[in-house]
């Protein structure tokens, strides 16, 4: 192989945006734990190779760690999309998802459609597609580019809409409802994307088809619906 992420063929070394739960976050032990976690590691290991070291870093920060070799694969709810896949490489989808938008627990924003949030102040994590949408939003005339809020992560972001800093947030709807069950937040309506997530790698990376391919027996063998009972249920 090349000089490129760990600089050895027989080690993929992973990285995650944490903050995201269930898919990445941190525990009462202070580990880095998730659905993520575990069926990237169970993938790469099915796959033969040896997991590397976890970098935890800002989701925006992903793609160049990426591309610049620091990291192998990017394991962090990473919606496919044609802008990404202009500079990274992604294996087949294993998860998905459409976008939610968040508010305070009986809060007086009453919003059940985007035309709603007019006027509000709409906040989401740096580089989501969550925050794309919310541009969306300002170009459509909806919200006023002013009033859009961008995130180093999620976990941030909460703390805003429970302090009244921000009126809604946009984000996948798992992570929405996970933050729900725990935080003074609420679902107020979702938005249908139809995302689909992938794991990251570089586009001359050929170790990718031995994941996809591990991807399909994980699937195909029970482990990845196991999987799900553990973190989603
Ligand atoms: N699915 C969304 C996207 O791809 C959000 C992902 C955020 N992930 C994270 N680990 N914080 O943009």
């Amino acid at each position: 192989g090349d000089v490129l992420g760990g600089g050895d063929e027989d080690v993929i070394v992973p990285g995650t945006a944490s903050g995201f739960a269930p898919f990445e976050f941190i525990n009462e032990d202070d580990e880095l734990v998730g659905f993520d976690i575990d069926l990237a590691e169970e993938t790469i290991d099915r796959a033969g190779y040896e997991v590397g070291d976890w970098t935890d870093t800002e989701f925006d920060s992903l793609i160049p760690s990426l591309t610049e070799g620091n990291i192998d694969f990017i394991a962090a709810g990473m919606t496919i999309n044609e802008e990404r896949q202009e500079a990274i490489a992604f294996s087949d989808p294993y998860y998905e998802s459409d976008q939610a938008v968040l508010v305070a627990a009986g809060s007086d924003v009453d919003a059940s459609a985007v035309e709603d949030l007019e006027g509000l102040i709409v906040g989401a994590q740096g580089g989501t597609t969550g925050l794309d949408e919310a541009e969306a939003l300002v170009e459509e005339g909806i919200l006023e580019e002013d009033d859009l809020r961008q995130y180093d992560n999620y976990p941030l972001a909460v703390e805003d809409l429970e302090n009244g800093n921000v009126d809604a947030i946009i984000i996948d709807i798992p992570v929405a409802q996970n933050f729900a069950s725990g935080r003074d937040v609420e679902v107020a309506f979702e938005i249908e994307t139809g995302e689909v997530f992938g794991f990251g790698m570089r586009q001359d990376d050929d170790r990718l088809g031995d994941i996809n391919d591990a991807l399909g027996e994980i699937r195909d063998d029970g482990t990845y619906e196991d999987l799900i009972e553990t973190w989603f249920e």
